[in-house]
């Protein structure tokens, strides 16, 4: 009874918070308002409910640090999937992957405030780090490895992909259905679920000399940015204005904004945007364009204010999207410690090796759960995603959604920091 109660309860507070989200925007951003208290996001189809962790599983989250700016927001979801937290992750290791300064010193200070937090040693950051961190885990436990520059996982990517993988021992990794990735962005592009959005059109004299764009300079800083379409206005240009996958960026800091579609016709304006060129292909333009990526980003926040992420997803009676042996990228993916640590050493970059030599050798697959959402913001050759004002949005969702308020208990004890 007591039980019925309190989820009638919830269930009100969900309804109410749908009819919060569906009121006008506020004109101005507030402070970080904590309403997930309850392990309950807004905007995700979240099934967590119906999956039940194992009790004897271990599940790691492996997390390759480099840069406090993405990590900040990272840091919110995976707080949100700590099992002290009702989550996944029992634990966190984290493996330094830079020198600077000010991004070590961050590291060090959240793996002192939090109890599930560890550091682990390598001798060398870099690809040559990247290979001596697999040696480094620990027999017979699930790791979840995310990148550090995954900026939006739902409630329920954590504990799906682990039960695809453990449900499915014919793969041997299992990826999560990324946002920005080469082969996923073609698939999202022709499921429907990318929308016709543009750079602000910004004449080269409006722009001032700190936001000139310039190749290889450091981004400024992150400002919080209302995350909503809804907040800024649609984009405004002339009818035969094109913008071409490799163009270059207007300035540091710009905007996409949403090109109207009055005549209900999305196809054909979306035709005037990078993402009707992007193709299906490791090495493909999807990875080395930013524009195509931002397109998707700011897509994907559509959708999530939307409540259309199951535009990403195949029937749940569908199977997995198999890989089989093409290299995938491995921003967040779930693996079998015991399997990998018998086939070690690696004999090549460890994307290489784990999603096309190892799975070949063994005859097993690599598997994207089209259910396993997440958003993985940049590849290296997409560093003009920097020259929007994208990561001040997946901050600005962040902290209104998912950075959960310390609780007044005190601190270190297990269970006692995060509510
Ligand atoms: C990991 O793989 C090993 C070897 O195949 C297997 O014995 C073990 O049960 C697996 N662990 C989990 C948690 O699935």
């Amino acid at each position: 009874m007591a039980l019925l109660v309190t989820l009638s309860v919830v269930t009100a507070i969900i309804l109410l918070f749908f009819a919060i989200d569906h009121a006008p925007p506020p004109p101005a951003l507030s402070d970080p308002v904590p309403i997930s208290q309850l392990g309950i996001s807004l905007h995700n189809q979240g099934t967590q409910h119906q999956l039940l962790k194992p009790k004897d599983v271990k599940v790691i989250g492996l997390i390759f640090f480099g840069r406090k700016d993405r990590v900040q927001i990272l840091k919110c979801y995976l707080e949100r999937n700590l099992a002290v937290n009702g989550g996944w992750l029992d634990e966190v290791h984290w493996v330094r992957n830079t020198d600077r300064k000010e991004d070590v010193d961050y590291l060090h200070q959240i793996i002192a405030a939090n109890p599930a937090y560890k550091q682990i040693e390598i001798k060398e950051t870099g690809f040559i780090g990247y290979g001596l961190a697999w040696s480094t885990l620990q027999v017979d436990a699930i790791y979840v490895k995310i990148d550090d520059d995954v900026v939006f996982l739902a409630d329920d990517t954590i504990p799906r992909m682990v039960s695809t993988k453990l449900g499915h021992p014919e793969y041997l990794v299992v990826s999560a259905n990324m946002i920005n990735s080469p082969l996923m962005g073609w698939v999202h592009y022709h499921m429907g679920a990318i929308h016709p959005y543009l750079p602000e059109v910004i004449e080269p004299e409006e722009v001032s000399p700190e936001l000139a764009p310039e190749r290889g300079k450091r981004p400024p800083p992150v400002q919080r940015v209302p995350w909503r379409h809804t907040q800024h206005p649609f984009w405004e240009g002339p009818d035969d204005y094109l913008f071409d996958f490799m163009q270059e960026p207007p300035s540091m800091r710009h905007r996409w904004l949403r090109l109207a579609t009055p005549d209900g016709n999305a196809a054909r304006q979306i035709m005037r945007t990078p993402i009707s060129d992007a193709q299906y292909d490791t090495w493909g333009n999807s990875v080395q364009s930013w524009a195509i990526a931002a397109q998707q980003h700011y897509s994907f926040l559509e959708n999530l204010y939307e409540d259309q992420l199951d535009l990403y997803q195949f029937s749940s009676r569908a199977h997995a999207w198999i890989t089989d042996y093409r290299r995938l990228s491995i921003n967040c993916v779930a693996i079998n410690s015991t399997e990998i640590l018998s086939y070690l050493p690696m004999d090549t970059v460890d994307e290489e090796w784990l999603t096309v030599v190892l799975p070949k050798k063994i005859g097993k697959s690599v598997a994207v759960d089209s259910h396993a959402l997440a958003v993985h913001f940049s590849f290296g050759g997409q560093g003009n995603v920097q020259a929007t004002d994208l990561l001040g949005r997946y901050l600005d969702y962040a902290q209104e959604n998912a950075c959960m308020a310390p609780s007044s208990m005190p601190k270190g004890e297990k269970g006692s920091y995060y509510t």
